[in-house]
């Protein structure tokens, strides 16, 4: 078991994976102690889908290509053809797993005082940034973290998104759950060392 400073810091994201399959255990394993994240208001509101199957890889693949191209050809970019190779946007298909982490929409106590004074949903999210969102991220960290601790490399993808109703409609996930992200796991091909990071003293303020 790595050390919790080793762990944090030798976690880098990993876009190229060794075929090797993943234990049902292993997996297990990442989701459960995934959901160890705190979560608004204790709800716990995510869900997963867990795909290994190469096929349904390929068409969320095939699907995220060609809403690049849609996109870039709609943006009238020279090359839409170009954005289909756009490979950080699907690495996913290349991984032995492709965990789809799903969340849903946050409203808790104190969302319904603020409806009740009058606040539209809209301001609602701008003021309380998302808490669902916020929650999902701890929740997929602590995959990462947990994936690598069990030594395999992850990638948090949220590019897909750009294709998610598409996605959501192929992988059958209806409403009110949406997908949040998608992480490629797998045996890393790939080795990174620890990166450069902003001096913290540069975005840290301490309040005595
Ligand atoms: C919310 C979020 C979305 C991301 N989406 C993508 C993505 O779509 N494709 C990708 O290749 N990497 C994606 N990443 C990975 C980042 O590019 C990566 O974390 C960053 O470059 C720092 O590198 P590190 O993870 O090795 O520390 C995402 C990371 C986060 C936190």
């Amino acid at each position: 078991v790595l050390d919790f400073e080793d762990a944090v810091k030798g976690r880098r994201s990993i876009r190229s994976f060794l075929p090797e399959n993943i234990p049902e255990e292993d997996i297990q394993k990442i989701i459960s102690l995934a959901t160890c994240a705190p979560s608004a208001g204790n709800y716990q509101d995510w869900r997963f889908k867990v795909v290994i199957n190469k096929q349904v890889k390929s068409k969320m693949k095939e699907i995220v290509q060609s809403k690049l191209y849609f996109l870039a050809k709609q943006a009238d970019k020279k090359n839409p053809e170009s954005f289909r190779e756009r490979k950080t946007s699907y690495l996913f298909a290349d991984a032995p797993v492709a965990l789809v982490v799903q969340t849903k929409l946050y409203r808790g106590a104190l969302d319904e005082l603020m409806i009740q004074c009058g606040y539209k949903e809209a301001e609602i999210d701008y003021l309380r940034m998302r808490p669902d969102l916020q929650t999902i991220g701890a929740l997929i960290q602590t995959a990462l973290l947990a994936a690598h601790s069990l030594g395999y490399g992850t990638c948090w993808l949220a590019a897909p998104n750009c294709a998610r109703h598409e996605l959501e409609n192929l992988l059958e996930i209806r409403p009110p759950w949406s997908i949040a992200a998608i992480v490629a796991i797998g045996r890393p091909n790939e080795s990174k060392s620890s990166k450069q990071k902003i001096d913290i003293d540069k975005i840290t303020e301490i309040i005595y």
